[in-house]
């Protein structure tokens, strides 16, 4: 099947109206054969839920840095009261990156792999986004050495980043999914990418990581140009087809990771 055919009609009968006189029988068998459990949806998902939040341990611990060294007595104090949030978040940019940059390797597949590339944006663009995932990775797990933590453990946050990214990397993972619907998944990415670092900043600021901010400003902008081009280039696939943004009307942020 050519994927870049998705949006073409076929033979889909996942809707009612395909065959409404069997969607009736579904209904009617399901209440014959099955007994919901008596009250609204929410109440009887939300009893069971708090039930199982009841009882369910945190998606895991920080992991204790390894070296005090050059450790900043505010992020010390920090820690000494029990408040290790910084290092949870730092864990989850880590492994976030590290997913674009995984996100953008499969994007560039896709762009290979398919036939027709006529309206495709262009794929130098792309290879630089990927670079810069991967850079941002590199620039976190560096951060993450200099206040003696260790870039290599998985953080509750980085976990559960992980696990909400899922989708992601199983949508741009399968080879049915083309392009276009591949970029729009990467947008999705790039939304909570963009928001993250303004987290991270935030806090990085409130602990006078100065060094830290300005490194992680550079990457803000580069998030930022992410995110515009990624969302123009969605809504020109989808409302303007035959138009794309050149790299070079793209801006430069004004300093580049090494
Ligand atoms: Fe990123
Ligand atoms: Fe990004």
């Amino acid at each position: 099947m050519d994927t870049q055919k998705a949006t073409e009609f076929g033979m889909n009968r996942t809707g009612t109206k395909y065959n409404l006189d069997e969607a009736i029988k579904t209904a009617e068998g399901a209440k014959k054969l099955t007994s919901p459990p008596k009250g609204d949806g929410l109440t009887v998902f939300c009893d069971k839920r708090m039930e199982y939040i009841r009882e369910s341990d945190a998606v895991g611990t920080v992991p204790t840095p390894t070296s005090l060294k050059g450790m900043l007595s505010s992020l010390m104090e920090k820690m000494k009261k029990g408040d290790h949030s910084f290092i949870d978040k730092l864990g989850e940019r880590i492994a976030f990156e590290r997913t674009g940059t995984r996100l953008y390797e499969a994007l560039i597949a896709k762009y290979e792999g398919s036939a027709d590339k006529a309206n495709f944006p262009d794929l130098s663009v792309i290879k630089k986004f990927h670079h810069e995932e991967l850079s941002h990775f590199r620039l976190c797990c560096e951060a993450m050495e200099e206040i003696g933590g260790d870039p290599t453990a998985v953080t509750p946050s980085a976990d559960v980043a992980g696990v909400a990214a899922a989708g992601w990397v199983q949508a741009l993972g399968d080879p049915r999914i083309n392009f276009k619907q591949s970029l729009e998944v990467i947008l999705q990415a790039e939304l909570v990418d963009n928001d993250c670092w303004d987290v991270l900043i935030g806090m990085a600021e409130d602990l006078g990581l100065n060094t830290l901010v300005d490194k992680f400003e550079v990457a803000k902008i580069e998030e930022d140009i992410h995110l515009s081009t990624i969302r123009a280039w969605v809504k020109e696939m989808n409302l303007a087809p035959g138009t794309s943004i050149k790299s070079s009307e793209i801006n430069r942020p004004s300093q580049v990771i090494n």
